[in-house]
């Protein structure tokens, strides 16, 4: 597996694919999973090369436990690129070599879109999300990134960032990949109990279930039933669960005919923090 941890090297890798082919670029955390392989996949069948970036982004932790417990796990992702078929170089580099100077997030103005959901539940966290992703972007200038729809407000925030940075790079979505008991693939389920593990399903069950009530229901009696749903749970506390129009992600008050929306939870399973959204319509 050809690991980068220079822009530079990285730079002389990708030499070759330059102008005549397309590069691919999937930015990450590590300890990867198959929601991740399936990015890189698309990335592959979709351009010449992929790169993968493996980078624990500090600034847009809030909480520096999570951060400090976040799982790395060089070696085992590595193993499993090796699985795909296809060129993929990944860049991990650190802190000090991807910033190039002070560690902090530039400040955006990504509009209301970053107020809502995780914006206002995780201060300051778009802003270190969009620090790091404008930062990989000018490093690599792929052609194309990928980005998974479970962080759907992710995806939005970084469509944003490259019309305010001017990137040439076209931003591509990619459905949720779970497990077969339903919860979304993250690399936070690594720190799950199995007990916690199978609680998760709550989440996932619920979106379906909600999925199913959008037609006959109105929103008050669904937030009733999400509340409701959670309370009887001993193992998951919900931070949050809206119904958001996807195109300005604020909260549903009543729904209009011709938009589209989605339902988003955000949930605790002991200290461990777990997000997962569905299509309603
Ligand atoms: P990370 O959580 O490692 O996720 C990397 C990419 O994989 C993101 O685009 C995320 O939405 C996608 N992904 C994760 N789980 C998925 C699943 N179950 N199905 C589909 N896609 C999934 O998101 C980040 O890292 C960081 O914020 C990052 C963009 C790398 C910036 O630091």
């Amino acid at each position: 597996m050809n690991v980068h941890t220079t822009k530079e090297s990285l730079a002389t890798a990708l030499a070759p694919f330059r102008n005549k082919n397309k590069i691919g670029f999937v930015p990450t955390m590590g300890a990867l999973h198959h929601g991740h392989l399936n990015l890189v996949q698309q990335a592959l069948d979709e351009n010449n090369c992929a790169v993968v970036s493996i980078f624990v982004n500090p600034t847009q932790f809030d909480n520096p436990g999570d951060l400090k417990n976040y799982p790395r796990t060089l070696k085992e992702d590595t193993a499993l690129l090796e699985t795909l078929d296809g060129p993929v170089y990944v860049f991990a580099p650190d802190a000090a070599h991807l910033y190039q100077g002070p560690i902090v997030s530039k400040h955006y103005s990504f509009g209301s879109i970053a107020n809502e959901m995780e914006g206002k539940h995780r201060k300051g966290h778009f802003d270190g999300v969009g620090t790091v992703v404008g930062l990989l972007l000018k490093a690599i200038q792929p052609d194309n990134a990928y980005f998974g729809e479970k962080d759907f407000q992710q995806l939005q925030i970084v469509k944003k960032l490259a019309q305010i940075e001017k990137l040439k790079v076209k931003i591509n979505g990619c459905a949720i990949v779970r497990e077969p008991n339903g919860v979304a693939m993250s690399s936070r389920n690594k720190r799950l109990t199995f007990e916690q593990f199978e609680a998760a399903t709550l989440i996932s069950e619920t979106l379906k279930e909600v999925e199913k009530r959008f037609k006959s229901h109105s929103i008050s009696e669904i937030n009733n039933y999400v509340t409701t749903r959670f309370s009887e749970s001993q193992q998951l506390k919900i931070e949050y669960f809206e119904i958001a129009n996807i195109a300005t992600l604020k909260t549903a008050q009543r729904i209009r005919k011709g938009n589209k929306y989605r339902g988003f939870i955000a949930a605790f399973a002991g200290e461990i923090r777990l997000i997962d959204n569905m299509a309603l319509n």
